[in-house]
């Protein structure tokens, strides 16, 4: 991937660190965003091991930050060759109980920010005639979850938005993809019990959780050269959890 810019949101930590990383180890030049300063740990670490990497301060529900870093990242690199969408929340709660702006945060930072983000990017690409998009999903948005109506109704708009989006731009030689995890040890996963996590495993074939490795594997193979004659599709990576 060496020349290659891509852009990864989220990259602070967890899934999103391990796909910037990566992408970086296999030689592209990495924008790693996350709020604030947050990033720059990330993109230290691959500049330090060897690679190339810069960090952006940016929440990606602001449309005219994502702007601006989409303008910035053209100015500077000239070109924007793969964008991940891997920023997430969740905001866990039963429906009953779950107020609105649980429902607007995760709707906004999960699915609208990448359409924000897709759609700032797709001009250049379309002018390359090259580029990949990947959203990060999750298993969730595929067999639903209890407490997590926000999150899967996300999830599951991910990877329509994607299909659709695979269909317009596939004739560009843009490829739209999707990763959906399953159950991955990270941050986001911290706050479930020992107890709970022993139940969910007994569901994973595989029988153990994810890395955020496993996952930014199949990212970096959507990335690559190799993947070019494949758009539109989801790649789960949940150890046999849901198929
Ligand atoms: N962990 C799992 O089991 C699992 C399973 C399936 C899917 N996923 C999905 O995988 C992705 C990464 O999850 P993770 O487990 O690595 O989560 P995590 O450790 O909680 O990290 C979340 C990342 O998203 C960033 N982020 C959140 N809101 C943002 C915003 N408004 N603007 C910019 N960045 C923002 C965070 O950056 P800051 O530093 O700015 O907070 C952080 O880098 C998410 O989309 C998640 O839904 C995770």
């Amino acid at each position: 991937m060496t020349g290659r810019i891509a852009i990864v949101t989220g990259a602070s930590r967890g899934i999103g660190r391990a796909i910037a990383e990566q992408l970086a180890g296999a030689g592209a030049t990495v924008v790693c965003v996350a709020r604030g300063e947050n990033a720059a740990a990330t993109a230290a670490a691959i500049v330090a091991a060897g690679g190339q990497a810069e960090a952006r301060g940016l929440d990606v529900t602001d449309a005219a930050g994502v702007d601006a870093l989409v303008a910035d990242v053209l100015a500077r690199h000239g070109r924007i060759d793969i964008l991940v969408n891997n920023a997430g929340v969740t905001r866990d709660q039963l429906m009953l109980r779950m107020k609105r702006a649980d429902w607007d945060d995760v709707l906004q930072t999960n699915l609208t920010a990448a359409f924000t983000l897709s759609q700032a990017v797709l001009k250049p690409m379309i002018r390359q005639r090259s580029g990949r998009i990947i959203a990060i999903s999750s298993v969730v948005g595929q067999m639903g979850n209890a407490g997590q109506a926000n999150y899967a109704a996300s999830k599951a708009g991910l990877i329509g938005f994607c299909k659709a989006l695979a269909r317009e731009v596939a004739s560009r030689n843009v490829t739209v993809n999707v990763v959906a995890p399953g159950l991955v040890e990270t941050d986001m996963t911290k706050a479930i019990t020992e107890n709970a996590k022993a139940d969910w495993s007994s569901q994973i074939p595989l029988g153990r959780m994810g890395t955020p490795a496993d996952i930014a594997a199949a990212v970096r193979f959507l990335a690559s050269d190799e993947a070019s004659y494949i758009t539109g599709q989801v790649l789960a990576v949940n150890g046999g959890m849901y198929m």
